[in-house]
């Protein structure tokens, strides 16, 4: 595992940007594994930048997202695939046959996570996948539970996650209580992961995720064990760490 320490968000993101640059520019035809969430967003804004600078082009790589709600997709403003368009693939120049989401319109949950499960495997290794994590340890919608799993699956949302992401709905009812996520085992076959951290609310996560016992009750803990792990965090989410 490397630490990488960032003043604030802003540096996070830039340097995690960088290395998103470095490694299309080093494999045009990536395999990059996204993530939603506020986290990401900055990277996702600097990447589009090197972009519109004509430092690198995305348009022979192929994207697979880490989650969706059951019940939105396409035209629902608060999927994560609107998301990713807002924030990044519309800035860019992917192709959009290129970006793979799960289906969270479709409803038959075995059918939909055995479809994602293939796309994956087709796609091969994940060689950049970007995570952020969750105040409850999760990453991707991999929630605290008493097993790992590693397969794509449908997972009821954890109180405090709908919590979490209550800001971007307008009312707690509205947030779906649950998703499609990614399991364990592509994330671990990533070739390269790249966890961003930043804020004091996320420092004793973060501690708990890289110095405690590797357990499912704290999903990102599974993250020790990956050879090729990149941290970035920025100081408050350092905090306890130095
Ligand atoms: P956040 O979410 O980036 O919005 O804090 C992270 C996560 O839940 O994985």
């Amino acid at each position: 595992m490397r630490i990488i320490a960032a003043s604030n968000y802003e540096e996070m993101s830039a340097r995690a940007a960088e290395i998103f640059v470095a490694q299309v520019t080093l494999k045009p035809d990536s395999v990059l594994g996204l993530a939603t969430g506020s986290t990401p967003v900055g990277t996702y804004q600097r990447m589009a930048e090197a972009y519109r600078a004509g430092k690198v082009s995305f348009a022979a790589c192929r994207t697979v997202n880490l989650d969706e709600y059951v019940g939105l997709g396409p035209g629902d403003s608060q999927s994560y695939h609107e998301f990713m368009w807002e924030n990044l693939f519309s800035h860019i120049d992917v192709k959009p046959e290129h970006t793979n989401l799960p289906d969270g319109k479709n409803l038959d949950a075995v059918a939909e996570c055995a479809r994602y499960d293939a796309l994956i495997a087709a796609l091969g290794s994940i060689d950049l996948q970007i995570l952020g994590i969750g105040h409850n340890g999760h990453i991707a919608f991999n929630e605290p539970s008493d097993h790992f799993v590693a397969g794509t699956h449908m997972v009821e949302l954890d109180a405090q996650t709908i919590e979490a992401n209550q800001r971007f709905f307008e009312r707690r009812e509205d947030v779906p209580t649950t998703a499609y996520t990614m399991g364990m085992a592509p994330i671990l076959q990533a070739r390269q992961v790249l966890l961003l951290v930043s804020g004091e609310a996320k420092a004793e996560i973060l501690r708990r995720s890289l110095t405690g016992p590797i357990t499912p009750e704290v999903p990102a803990s599974i993250l020790q064990l990956h050879p090729n792990l990149v941290v970035i965090a920025d100081d408050a989410a350092r905090k306890w760490l130095t």
